[in-house]
């Protein structure tokens, strides 16, 4: 293991050099990708020296997402500290799913969860979890809100006609995960946005009613804080009363901050 130590901190030191001088990795087509770089699988095993050379070439030839260089508004840098507790989780290599098996690790998620709870402004009953991403927590948010809309569905399974609303900018997996839960991609409502990409309320609120006329049951509306490509923030504070209202789920997307006005007014972020 300590040899492994050592290699890894020369890839990585190798790495943080390359990242000043040339801050933007190479461009590799997925076309091209298998014969410039050697990720094959052989039935022979390699040399240590052959594979410390494969994982440095994969490792500088990767998109080097914590480059100022790098434009996207779900990365910015790296933080030490950050960095320093992802690369003691491998090590110890835990899982969170008992005391036994996580221990101490238990108490340091229900820390967090509890700091972020509180930074949001909810209440001691409220609680979560730490999710692999925003597809997943996206996921679990549509199934509390199916759950407190019908707790008899998660035993007797998805029967009636359920809907969600989102906008026409919200991410791709409002749609997977209407699949996945098994209300299906087409009881997902896509609604207007303005020429910011801001979802619009009148045209939310008319369709929700010609759902409720029609004889589906709205479960839940999502609000995105910040859309994958204009960046743009929901109303949440208008929506407020009408959720209250309808008893329909209110979720937020944030990919980007946390903290703003009237996220506190929201059931699942
Ligand atoms: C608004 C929004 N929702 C969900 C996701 C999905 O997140 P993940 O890729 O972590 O599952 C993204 C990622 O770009 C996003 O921007």
């Amino acid at each position: 293991m300590r040899n492994t130590l050592k290699v890894f901190e020369e890839i990585s030191l190798e790495l943080l050099k390359e990242e000043e001088v040339n801050p933007v990795a190479e461009y590799i087509s997925s076309e091209d990708l298998l014969d410039e770089i050697d990720i094959k699988l052989e039935t022979k095993g390699i040399s240590d020296e052959d594979l410390k050379k494969s994982l440095k070439n994969l490792v500088l030839k990767s998109p080097k997402t914590a480059t100022k260089a790098f434009f996207n508004q779900l990365f910015g840098g790296r933080n030490d500290k950050a960095v320093l507790g992802d690369l003691l989780a491998v090590m110890l290599n835990n899982s969170m799913y008992t005391y036994k098996a996580a221990g101490p690790q238990i108490g340091v998620e229900k820390v967090i969860i509890r700091k972020i709870c509180d930074i949001i402004g909810w209440d001691e009953s409220s609680n979560g979890t730490i999710a692999p991403g925003g597809s997943m927590t996206n996921f679990m948010a549509l199934l509390m809100a199916r759950d407190a809309h019908d707790n008899s569905v998660r035993y007797s399974g998805v029967s009636n006609k359920m809907t969600i609303y989102t906008s026409i900018e919200s991410h791709y997996s409002i749609a997977k995960n209407a699949a996945f839960f098994g209300i299906g991609r087409d009881q997902v409502r896509y609604i207007e946005t303005d020429d910011k990409g801001v979802l619009s309320v009148p045209h939310l609120l008319q369709a929700v009613e010609e759902d409720v006329k029609n004889g589906f049951r709205p479960i839940m509306i999502n609000c995105t804080a910040g859309t994958t490509v204009l960046g743009a923030f929901d109303p949440i504070l208008p929506l407020k009363r009408y959720v209250i209202n309808t008893r329909c789920g209110f979720m937020l997307m944030a990919p980007i901050v946390v903290q703003f006005y009237g996220v506190r007014n929201i059931n699942t972020l």
